[in-house]
């Protein structure tokens, strides 16, 4: 029997969204299929009639922040049966059946490359079968899929260039989770830039594990369609639109690459390189296939290609076997590439993954603990340094919205990915506008607007 409260077409999805950009992204494009098959969607999950939760599994406290959210749900669903609880991404692939077999409360298990599945499986659920489909693909890239934006703002938007990754860093539980790595068809990403930017967004962020290694076999002629390609491509298409992108790997980070971004001044300055150790006998053993001296060196070649470009990183504190030594090492690397900006996690050990069946977890508790802390107050005076240098500085900033500390004030961002927040009278959200910084907090930069004359 359908247990369905609601008649088709009036049911609404609550969608709760957590882990990193791709995830945002993913939500994007299931709200769209749900769409499609006649189910709104709706941010009160009390008017809900099916939740479902995109889950991350990167650390274990990622994990456990959703089993804490699942007790939430179990109150809902005691006052509110009919309600369809669904867990999907990167957790929902890790655990399988066990997430079922675990949770009576869930009806939906679905893995981050069968959406399309979902309103299917919807109606299993509805019938009261628990349902689950956590097949991995080597095609789907969802590119036929127009998005369903989630974004408040309407400025700034992400687009999955690829999925999956093949890296295997020993650490990572993404290869497991996400799958091999594929890439998108260009002429799907660039329909999807153009729509984006036909409805007013100004900026994109394209969005894949490792972008440098993002190609395409040209259709018309030998060889492949890189991706300095298809952000040079993008640029030119749409030079009133600022284009960033996440992640690069350091192995992959091409002079080709740095030299469109250098080329195109609506390529933002910026580059995410995550390092995660600065010891060369550690990122061995993280299988990230550069050396210190190697990252050292793309760090430089930034400097001198692209004068002014910001970099940021993501760091591990206490991998296997690190020595105080190792740590050390981190810190000065640290202060080598002057990092304006940084991720800082402890190693979390993830089952199944290459170093959990092969290295020792060995580092103590709080040895982890006291490195990353130091590494933290580290960057806390990187980024105050790389700050200091911009009072007096004029920067073109794109306006995203009203600042959350000073009503009245917009903030904004500068190509360097900082945000700005400046009295705005006759600004709104898209537009660009060019401040000049007076000073800064830890977190922002604060700035005046200034009339091109000014300058
Ligand atoms: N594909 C991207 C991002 C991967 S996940 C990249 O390669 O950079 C984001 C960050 O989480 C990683 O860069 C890493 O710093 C961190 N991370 C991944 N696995 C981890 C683990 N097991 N323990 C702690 N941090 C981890
Ligand atoms: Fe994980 Fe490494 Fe792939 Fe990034 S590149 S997703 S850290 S395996
Ligand atoms: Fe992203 Fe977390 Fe999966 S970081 S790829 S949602 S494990």
């Amino acid at each position: 029997m359908n247990k369905s409260v609601s008649p088709p077409g009036t049911r609404k999805l609550y969608i709760e969204t957590y882990g990193c950009q791709m995830n945002v992204s993913d939500s994007e494009v299931v709200v769209s299929i749900m769409q499609e098959n006649g189910i709104g969607s709706t941010p009160d999950i009390d008017k809900a009639d099916i939740i479902l939760v995109n889950t991350c599994s990167i650390r274990e406290n990622a994990e456990q922040r959703i089993w804490g959210r699942l007790d939430v749900f179990r109150q809902i669903k005691k006052k509110r049966p009919e309600v369809l609880v669904g867990i999907i991404g990167c957790m929902a692939e890790r655990l399988k059946e066990k997430l079922l077999e675990k949770e009576k409360l869930i009806d939906i298990v679905t893995g981050p490359d069968s959406y399309r599945e979902l309103p299917a499986l919807i109606v299993e659920a509805e019938a009261g079968r628990q349902a689950i489909n956590v097949l991995l693909s080597r095609e789907e890239t969802y590119a036929d899929i127009s998005p369903l934006r989630l974004d408040r703002n309407g400025v700034s938007a992400f687009v999955s260039i690829m999925r999956g990754c093949n890296n295997f860093c020993s650490y990572c539980v993404v290869p497991l989770t996400r799958g091999k790595e594929r890439s998108r068809n260009p002429g799907s990403i660039l329909g999807e830039t153009d729509e984006l930017a036909e409805k007013g967004y100004r900026e994109v962020t394209l969005l894949g594990q490792n972008v440098n290694s993002y190609r395409w076999k040209k259709e018309n002629g030998p060889g492949t369609f890189g991706f300095a390609e298809l952000l040079a491509e993008i640029a030119v298409k749409h030079p009133e639109m600022r284009l960033r992108f996440a992640t690069s790997h350091p192995k992959d980070l091409s002079n080709e690459l740095l030299h469109t971004i250098a080329g195109h001044s609506n390529i933002c300055k910026h580059i995410h390189l995550p390092v995660q150790s600065g010891s060369s006998r550690i990122l061995k053993l993280m299988n990230r296939k550069y050396t210190r001296e190697q990252y050292l060196e793309r760090v430089s070649a930034i400097r001198e290609i692209i004068p002014g470009c910001s970099v940021s990183t993501d760091i591990i504190a206490g991998f296997c076997s690190e020595t105080d030594h190792d740590h050390l090492q981190t810190l000065s690397l640290m202060k080598e590439a002057e990092y304006d900006f940084a991720y800082m996690f402890k190693y979390s050990e993830r089952p199944d993954t290459p170093a959990a069946k092969k290295l020792n977890d060995d580092v103590p508790e709080e040895v982890k603990s006291k490195r990353l802390t130091e590494i933290i107050e580290l960057q806390g005076r990187l980024s105050a340094r790389s700050k200091e240098a911009d009072p007096g500085k004029t920067f073109e900033v794109l306006v995203e919205g009203t600042s959350k500390k000073s009503a009245g004030e917009l903030s904004g961002r500068t190509s360097q990915n900082k945000v700005v927040v400046f009295p705005g009278r006759g600004y709104k959200p898209g537009d660009y506008l060019n401040v000049k910084i007076t000073r800064f907090t830890p977190a922002t930069l604060i700035g005046v607007p200034v009339k091109s004359t000014d300058l």
